[in-house]
Formats: structure tokens, C-alpha cells, sequence
């Protein structure tokens, strides 16, 4: 495992400077990917993140996004048309707005197995398997939300999915964020990944936030992922000690 030994924080001023921060970043990610393996692989959630992250990305023209290849780290048991779909949402964020010479190679749940979410879940691990070539998927960069109970992917707090040690797609028909059918990365594919990477702006996430990052004996799937790039507002920042008022900046807390 390539992920660095403590988490950073990174706060920003606003939401668009997250988004322009994100943009930087994943732009330094994908190069550095590319030039050794020749592709990027990435794993995107849902939520608020296809919007943010998409936000300065979509215009940046030193991107070579016909060589990433974009996973979901979770996705609901719907039709790819739903509006609740993952993949909708950055289609209409990010992929609609992109010429077809540019277009990533996008992995989606196959469809036919929307009312089979076991069936979903075990598919994708197939596909997983099959585009990395049998070898245990190691993602360059997964991106993340934070959900207000902490969870993220469709990884709840108590929930058992959070001891599953063989699985790297599991699914769960219990979610207590609807829709209640879905798949998700499990830990050990996170654990595998060379970055994982949070997005959490605006007030709603304040709390939860600070519990994250100063409270690790809560154990929730956000704290289970281990060491992570945050990159927040001052919003959803502004509980945390010593959060800084310039922009950007950043600091280390200690390994979660
Ligand atoms: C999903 C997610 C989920 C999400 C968080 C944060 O599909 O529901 O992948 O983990 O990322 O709930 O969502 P918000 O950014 O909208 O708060």
C-alpha cells in the first residue's frame, strides 16, 4: 500500500476553491499515473462530489481523459437514467460535457443486474478483476464523500459490511441513505488504494468533521479508511483547531 502515513487537511475559502484545488490536484494524480502505467484509474462517489470535483475540471485542457478509467466507489440499484444514479450524476457533470475524443472509459453497474444487487455487486468485482488484469485493484486515486453520520461509500457506522475482509464490491440492501439498494467498495479496496481523497464542504458538515478528525476512538467508515487527503471549506472547517484563515493551506493531523 502506497497511501501516505497521515492525514491532511486541506481548507480552502469556498466551494469553488475547492473545486479549483481539486482540479490541480487530480491534474498532477493523472499525469503522474499516466507516465508509469499509462493509465488513471479513479473511483468516483456520489452525493455532492461529481459536482465539485467536475466543477473547474471539465475546462482544463491538459487533462487526458481518454486515458483515465473511472470506477464507482458506490453506486444504487438503479437505471443508469435515474435520478438517483451515480453515474448520471457525473455524466451530467462531467462526461455530457466533454468532446467524444476525450471521453474516459467509464465502468458502470451492469444493468441487467439492478434487481440482483448481490448479482451487481459480484459483477463489478468481475469487472474490477478482468481491468486489472487479476491482480488486487489498486486505484490511484478514489474520491470520497462524507456522509453526516460518517459514513461514506455506502459504508455505514455499526453496519457489518465494515468486516468484510474478502469482498471488494459488496452490496447492501440496507442503506439508510436512500435508496436503501446499492453496491459499494468495501474497506480492502480502499485500503488498497494509492489515494484516497475526501471532499466535505459547508456547514452541514461542521460536526461531523471535527468528530472525524479528533475523535478516533468513534471508529466511523470515514476514520476506518485510514490516512486520506481532505480537502474542505472553511465552512464545513470551522470547528476544527486552528483552522487556518488564509487560503489555501493545509496542516497534518496524526494517522487516524
Ligand atoms: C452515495 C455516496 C455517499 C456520499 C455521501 C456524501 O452515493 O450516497 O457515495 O457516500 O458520498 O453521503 O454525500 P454528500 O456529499 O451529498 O453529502
Amino acid at each position: 500500500m502506497t497511501t501516505t502515513s497521515t492525514t491532511s487537511v486541506r481548507v480552502f475559502a469556498n466551494s469553488d476553491l475547492v473545486s479549483a484545488g481539486l482540479d490541480t490536484f487530480i491534474e498532477q494524480q493523472s499525469q503522474e499515473a499516466i507516465n508509469a502505467r499509462g493509465v488513471f484509474n479513479v473511483a468516483v462517489s456520489g452525493g455532492s462530489l461529481p459536482k465539485i470535483l467536475s466543477k473547474h475540471l471539465v475546462n482544463n485542457p491538459h487533462i487526458a481523459f481518454d486515458k483515465w478509467h473511472i470506477f464507482f466507489a458506490d453506486e444504487r440499484c438503479v437505471p443508469l437514467s435515474h435520478p438517483d444514479s451515480n453515474y448520471l450524476e457525473l455524466r451530467k457533470e462531467l462526461l455530457d460535457r466533454l468532446p467524444l475524443s476525450r471521453q474516459p472509459h467509464v465502468h458502470t453497474m451492469n444493468q441487467q443486474h439492478i434487481h440482483a444487487p448481490a448479482t451487481a455487486a459480484a459483477d463489478y468485482q468481475q469487472q474490477l478483476h478482468d481491468h486489472f488484469k487479476g491482480v488486487v485493484p489498486e486505484f490511484d486515486v478514489i474520491l470520497l464523500g462524507m456522509g453526516p453520520d460518517g459514513h461514506c461509500c455506502s459504508l455505514f457506522p455499526g453496519h457489518s459490511l465494515l468486516n468484510e475482509h474478502h469482498l471488494y464490491v459488496a452490496s447492501i440492501g440496507d442503506s439508510p441513505k436512500p435508496p436503501s439498494k446499492r453496491i459499494t467498495f468495501t474497506l480492502p479496496i480502499i485500503h488498497r488504494a494509492r489515494k484516497n481523497v475526501f471532499v466535505a464542504t459547508g456547514q452541514g458538515k461542521q460536526e461531523m468533521l471535527f468528530n472525524i478528525l479528533h475523535r478516533p476512538e468513534m471508529k466511523l467508515p470515514c476514520q476506518l479508511v485510514g490516512p486520506a487527503i481532505w480537502f474542505v471549506d472553511q465552512t464545513a472547517a470551522a470547528l476544527l483547531p486552528s483552522s487556518p484563515s488564509s487560503t489555501p493551506s493545509s496542516f497534518n493531523t496524526p494517522k487516524l
